[in-house]
């Protein structure tokens, strides 16, 4: 697992006056094709804000440079910030955990229908990249939907009891995910002042976790609602990472 947040970096380097670091360029780096196999990248993209969004482009950045490394690869986008992705009802509940699985009432596979498709759509891909802002200490509603929506029992996980005691097993094998992340605040990255109130990396590490994904990356521009030049600099470092990981996953 690994973790790497630009704020602590960003901040050592506006207090030492380091504040002249160029933005991060393509041409910096080099994406020779690499086809040893076949990789395949699900996008999900939770901002609600389309042109403007700063972890969208954030992500399509580290995507573009991906694809340039793996140029016949499948890249999926999933939207979960500008469609309406349902939250769970009635319907869902009962029908997800009907006590006969292989014996559910059509009425109920269709109340499934959606929740099956992004849950085949997430088992048909290998890499995972999630763009997300921090709304409210947390992510966006879109994507916590999604989360309700794929965490599925019997499919991405399972139940058992061990002396009455609740057992779960992650079902979901060979992924990692990579989550960029914009923020309004700073100091919500790992040792920050903030980092108590970050319940967006938490949930989606626990989430992911919790499904068998717990290969995950977190990248973070913070400060945006900060004075421009605090943002622009954490900006640039995160698109700096990701361009460095296009290169690994
Ligand atoms: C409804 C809403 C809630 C927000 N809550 C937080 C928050 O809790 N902490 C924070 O640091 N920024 C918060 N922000 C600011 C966003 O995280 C910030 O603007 C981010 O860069 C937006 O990402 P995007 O450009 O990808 O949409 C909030 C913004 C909105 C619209």
């Amino acid at each position: 697992m690994d973790e790497i947040d630009s704020s602590r970096l960003i901040f050592v380097q506006l207090k030492q006056g380091g504040c002249e670091r160029q933005a991060a360029s393509h041409e910096q780096f080099e994406f020779s094709p690499k086809e040893s196999q076949m990789s395949t990248v699900l996008a999900i993209h939770a901002s609600p804000r389309g042109e403007r969004s700063h972890s969208r482009r954030l992500a399509e950045v580290f995507l573009s440079a991906w694809q340039a490394r793996h140029p016949q690869s499948k890249l999926t986008r999933r939207e979960v910030g500008r469609a309406l992705i349902p939250p769970v009802n009635e319907a869902f509940v009962a029908a997800a955990f009907y006590p006969e699985p292989d014996a559910r009432p059509l009425s109920m596979q269709a109340d499934l229908a959606f929740s099956d498709t992004l849950v085949d759509e997430l088992l048909g891909h290998d890499v995972l990249v999630i763009s997300t802002p921090m709304h409210n200490f947390s992510v966006p509603s879109g994507l916590k939907a999604w989360i309700d929506q794929i965490v599925r029992l019997g499919l991405t996980f399972n139940h058992s009891l061990d002396n009455g005691i609740a057992q779960y097993e992650p079902l979901v094998q060979g992924k990692k995910a990579l989550i960029v992340t914009s923020r309004g605040g700073f100091g919500f990255g790992p040792g920050g002042e903030l980092e108590a109130m970050n319940h967006a990396d938490t949930l989606l590490r626990t989430a992911l976790g919790f499904i068998g994904i717990t290969d995950v990356t977190v990248i973070a521009a913070e400060g945006e609602e900060s004075e421009a030049r605090t943002f622009e600099v954490s900006a640039a470092e995160a698109e700096q990472r990701l361009l460095a990981l296009a290169r690994e996953f």
